[in-house]
């Protein structure tokens, strides 16, 4: 198993590169279900929940190119409708091919993704939600069988809760639906408007786009045809690089970013002292010598993103002051607390609400990464704790974040992959 070394205390210069949204990328790619031509999707990010949907295309039967940051899909020679365990175990998001999959061909089996280190992560609304639009469901063996002969029927749906990956999967069996879908309460993710963008390019009627109240004209089992679709600037990533800029209080240029889409970690940044420079696809982060506490709260877009909590609360750690941190998408995602807390950070936690105390220095540690945002959380602590940093169970960062390491290492930082001896 892979860890990375980290010596604490460079100061980090230059620019880097942002990829391609991951959580952008998923959803488009189980999307492509949805046609049985040819459809190439570019700017992708060079991860392994990518090549992890990827590979459960082929398994489906579907042909897939890729290289690094492109991918040629058909999926015009699909023969199999089960998604099997062995693949959704690795990675959640796998569920996103249910609602294409039933749309297309009228039925499917799909693995119940269970829980996650984040939380339970049910799927409730993305089953009732398909049961709406006459699915027959059942639930046997670990497995989702999902079954609507005669296809999938338009109807209105209206979600309990806001969910990115339930509006995701519900766009895209509309989407070949008989008839007018409605969703209300619907995810207005930029993620969930890319998908909404490929497929409406696709010649489906979707409207309200970017609002919580999409119509969608179902094309009545017809498959769709894509334009290449580039994927958009990964978010996360670029807020959890302007993240590394203010914790070691470095200059640092994000190259290819979306401003808009990365607003509230700005908005965060400037109220703990940072300034920035923004052109239309770069931002410069001017950091502060001294940080500012920060309250935030986690929500759906556009507020505070969830994927950003724990790389905050590293920077709060060394704020002058006491910031709060509440968490209210996910009842689990604080695991991070402990591991920081063992880096000298001073972190108070109780129910989904987190006081973090600011210390002057953090100090150098083993620390185990948990979850694929608490562990980015974990390196930016590394990168400005005294001495040196072992960050273990790296896969989780593998998952999401394109090369880490390269990028980390271009702009100054001394880290380095190694291998767990035996
Ligand atoms: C997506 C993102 C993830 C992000 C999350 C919230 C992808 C691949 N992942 O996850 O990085 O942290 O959005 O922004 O895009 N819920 C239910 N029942 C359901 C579905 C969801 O109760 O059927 C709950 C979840 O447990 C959670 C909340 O709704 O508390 C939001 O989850 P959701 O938006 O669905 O997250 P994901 O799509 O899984």
């Amino acid at each position: 198993m892979d860890y990375l070394e980290i010596v604490g205390g460079q100061k980090l210069s230059g620019s880097v590169l942002i990829s391609g949204a991951k959580n952008a990328a998923l959803p488009i790619i189980a999307a492509t279900i949805l046609s049985d031509k040819k459809v190439t999707l570019t700017n992708l990010p060079n991860v392994v929940d990518i090549r992890t949907l990827l590979s459960l295309l082929t398994m489906l039967g579907g042909e897939v190119d890729h290289s690094e940051t492109i991918a040629h899909i058909n999926n015009g020679s699909i023969n199999s409708t089960k998604a099997v365990y062995e693949i959704v175990s690795q990675m959640r998001a796998s569920i996103l091919v249910l609602g294409p999959l039933l749309a297309r061909f009228g039925e499917c089996e799909v693995s119940l993704p269970g829980g996650c280190a984040i939380g339970q992560r049910p799927i409730d609304l993305h089953l009732r939600a398909l049961e709406a639009m006459g699915a027959h469901i059942e639930i046997k063996g670990g497995y989702v069988r999902a079954e609507a002969k005669d296809g999938l029927k338009g109807a209105k749906i209206i979600f309990d809760k806001i969910t990115v990956g339930g509006t995701e999967n519900i766009v895209m069996a509309a989407a070949l639906a008989h008839g007018q879908s409605t969703i209300i309460n619907a995810a207005i993710e930029p993620e969930v408007v890319q998908l909404c963008e490929m497929i409406r390019d696709a010649g489906v009627d979707i409207q309200g786009i970017g609002t919580n109240e999409l119509i969608i004209e179902g094309t009545c089992g017809k498959p769709l045809e894509f334009k290449t679709v580039e994927i958009i600037p990964d978010r996360i990533e670029a807020g959890t690089y302007l993240c590394a800029g203010a914790i070691t209080n470095s200059v640092i240029t994000l190259n290819k970013v979306n401003n808009n889409h990365i607003r509230t970690s700005i908005d965060k940044l400037e109220s703990m002292g940072c300034s920035f420079e923004l052109t239309d696809d770069s931002i410069t982060i001017l950091p502060s010598k001294t940080l500012k506490p920060v309250n935030l709260i986690t929500t759906e877009y556009p507020g505070f993103p969830t994927d950003m909590q724990a790389q905050f609360m590293a920077v709060a750690a060394l704020a002058e002051g006491e910031s709060v941190i509440e968490e209210r998408l996910f009842e689990n995602r604080f695991m991070h607390v402990s591991e920081l807390n063992r880096l000298g950070a001073d972190i108070w936690l109780k129910g989904s609400v987190s006081a973090v105390k600011g210390v002057e220095k953090l100090f150098a540690a083993d620390v185990m990464a948990t979850d694929l945002r608490a562990s980015s959380a974990l390196v930016l602590a590394a990168l400005v704790a005294e001495g040196t940093t072992n960050v273990r169970r790296i896969y989780h960062l593998d998952r999401g974040y394109d090369d880490l390491e390269g990028k980390l290492t271009k702009l100054g930082a001394n880290i380095c992959r190694k291998k767990e001896s035996k």
